[in-house]
């Protein structure tokens, strides 16, 4: 599924989008100001990730766990869920996005499900870049959804037939996962996807999270060497194939 993608751009960037509450904190606001400011600087990853040819975008909005918030805070954050959706949808039109929701939709209430229904189907047939936004994810009930639906269909449970029933299995496996507001850990995003993802944690906080510090992933990105368990020399043998040095020569 993945390639050694060594000097090449990340066909799948994954996004803990931490650090809103604190970015918040620091200028004196209220929580759900950090929250609107995130929403701008997904706005304008998800432009900049079109205009750099990444394929698919997966970004964590609300985790399964963040229902442990205050109760006023969560109903905010769903507030501006349903908001948000209705106001990007033209742009991510117009960015060619087509946008997928990936979470257990049951516990949300029929107008934020009525508003994600919606925002898909509008933007189904965009074919530039992919967008998941993952909402009461986690990557523990995606597991277990998967391993249901397996058991449910009687088929053998192997890798490849868990791998086809996660909420994720349109898309490849994330091959660059940033986490910002500089926590060192995964939070229940993408547990089974992210087996061979380059992890890159940064201190900036969600909302400075800007083009600069996109490109700068990116570049770490690029100067890793992918190894997928082989070891470097062979990693780096495969890089000169004697087919590549004929096309060189050409
Ligand atoms: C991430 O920012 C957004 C969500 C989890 C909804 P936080 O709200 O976790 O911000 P911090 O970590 O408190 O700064
Ligand atoms: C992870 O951030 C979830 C999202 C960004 C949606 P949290 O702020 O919830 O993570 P923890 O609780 O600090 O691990
Ligand atoms: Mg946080």
């Amino acid at each position: 599924m993945a390639s050694n993608a060594l000097h090449n751009m990340p066909q799948h960037v994954a996004i803990v989008m931490d650090g809103n509450g604190r970015w918040a904190a620091k200028r004196f606001l209220p929580r759900l100001a950090g929250h609107q400011q995130g929403v701008v600087a997904l706005r304008r990853c998800v432009k900049a990730c079109v205009e750099r040819g990444v394929g698919v975008l997966t970004v964590f909005a609300f985790s399964s766990e963040n229902w442990n918030r205050p109760a006023e805070e969560v109903s905010s954050l769903m507030e501006l869920l349903v908001h948000a959706v209705v106001n990007e949808v033209p742009d991510l039109q117009k960015n060619g996005v087509r946008l997928y929701f990936v979470g257990d939709r049951q516990r949300l209430s029929a107008k934020v499900q009525a508003a994600l229904s919606s925002a898909e189907l509008s933007t189904a047939s965009q074919s530039r870049m992919v967008l998941n936004v993952c909402f009461n994810y986690g990557g523990r009930w995606d597991m277990a959804q998967a391993a249901q639906k397996v058991a449910a269909s009687g088929q053998p449970i192997t890798e490849l037939a868990i791998d086809r029933a996660l909420a994720l299995a349109h898309v490849p496996d994330p091959d660059l996962l940033i986490r910002t507001g500089g926590e060192l850990r995964i939070s229940n995003f993408l547990l089974w996807q992210a087996a061979y993802t380059e992890l890159h944690f940064t201190d900036k906080l969600w909302p400075e999270f800007d083009v600069t510090a996109l490109d700068e992933a990116l570049q770490v990105y690029r100067s890793r060497e992918r190894r997928f368990g082989q070891s470097s020399a062979q990693i780096q043998a495969a890089e000169v194939k004697p087919s590549d040095q004929s096309v060189k020569a050409a």
